[in-house]
Parts: C-alpha cells; sequence; structure tokens
C-alpha cells in the first residue's frame, strides 16, 4: 500500500532543513526525490533516496529536533534490507555518524572530509505498509 502522505513534505519542514547547519546548501526547494518520516501520523522529516552506482544513497535525510532520537531514520533503513546503503558522513556529525552505525553501517572509505559508511543487504524487500512510520495510523 503507498502511504497517503507520501512526497508530500510540508515546506516548513523542507525550510527547517535548509537551516540546519549539518545540511547547509544541500536542500533544495524542490526536489520529487523525498519521502516523508512519519509520527504519530505528522510528517516529522525526510529521506531523499536515490540509486547511485555505488548503492542507495538517502541523503539529505532531516528529522525535526522535537522527534529526533525515536527511531525514525533507524526504522526507515529496516524497511529496506534489500537495499545496498552508501552514506557519505561530514567529519564532526557524530550524530548521523551514530545513527548510521546503529543502523548497520560500516565505516567503508575515506572522502573529502568525512567517510562513507556502508550497509550491504540485510535480507529480502519487506512488505511495509507505512514505510517509516511509527505509532500509528
Ligand atoms: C542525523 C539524524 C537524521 C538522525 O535522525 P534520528 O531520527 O534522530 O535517528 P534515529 O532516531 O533513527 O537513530 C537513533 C540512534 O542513532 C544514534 N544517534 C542519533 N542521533 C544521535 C546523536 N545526536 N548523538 C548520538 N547518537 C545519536 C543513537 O544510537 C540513537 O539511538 P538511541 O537514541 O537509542 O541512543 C537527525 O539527527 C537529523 O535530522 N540531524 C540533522 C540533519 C543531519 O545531520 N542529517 C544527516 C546528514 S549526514
Amino acid at each position: 500500500m503507498k502511504n497517503k502522505v507520501e512526497g508530500v513534505i510540508p515546506e516548513a519542514i523542507v525550510r527547517a532543513a535548509r537551516q540546519e547547519p549539518t545540511l547547509r546548501g544541500r536542500v533544495f526547494l524542490c526536489s520529487k526525490r523525498r519521502e516523508p518520516l512519519i509520527y504519530e501520523g505528522q510528517i516529522v522529516g525526510f529521506v531523499t533516496p536515490h540509486e547511485t552506482t555505488m548503492g542507495w544513497r538517502h541523503g539529505p535525510i532531516f528529522v525535526l529536533p522535537g522527534f529526533r532520537r525515536k527511531g525514525l531514520v533507524q526504522a526507515y533503513y529496516a524497511a529496506h534490507p534489500e537495499r545496498l546503503c552508501v552514506a557519505f558522513i561530514p567529519d564532526g556529525n557524530t550524530g548521523s555518524r551514530r545513527m548510521h552505525a546503529a543502523a548497520g553501517f560500516k565505516d567503508w572509505k575515506r572522502g573529502p572530509g568525512g567517510m562513507y559508511m556502508r550497509r550491504e543487504p540485510v535480507g529480502t524487500a519487506l512488505q511495509v505498509s507505512h514505510m517509516g512510520e511509527l505509532h500509528g495510523e
């Protein structure tokens, strides 16, 4: 089943992401790639999945400050076990680094000013009705 609110990221969230120091210059006002992260029926952030020659990338990733550390991004990754996932984590973004490690990513290779982390596929595609959604219809 398709998520009812898929693709509709409130502009206020996009604007908040654009103000986030760790994402400066990387969040565009318009993007067709974003998927919402939902907490108790409310869109509180987004991922930006796209497949590359290295694997699936999901950045920019953003969660509103009041909804962080509730497992939303980890739940999104867990909902896509079939994906080979790659993330570039700038040095200094310890929150993102720890989150990716908690989601099963391992250090892969150094890049300019940061580390590429990679998660091998951990299973086959899941039938998930509310992708990335926690707690509620
Ligand atoms: C990084 C970010 C996307 C993480 O999203 P999140 O929904 O809070 O992450 P999750 O709740 O799924 O992951 C939680 C786990 O990741 C780790 N983690 C996440 N943020 C952390 C932080 N600030 N400090 C330490 N560990 C952290 C912990 O292991 C945590 O589990 P715990 O709370 O049980 O200890 C969010 O903090 C954010 O939007 N940051 C600003 C934008 C950004 O930096 N994006 C990534 C760019 S590479």
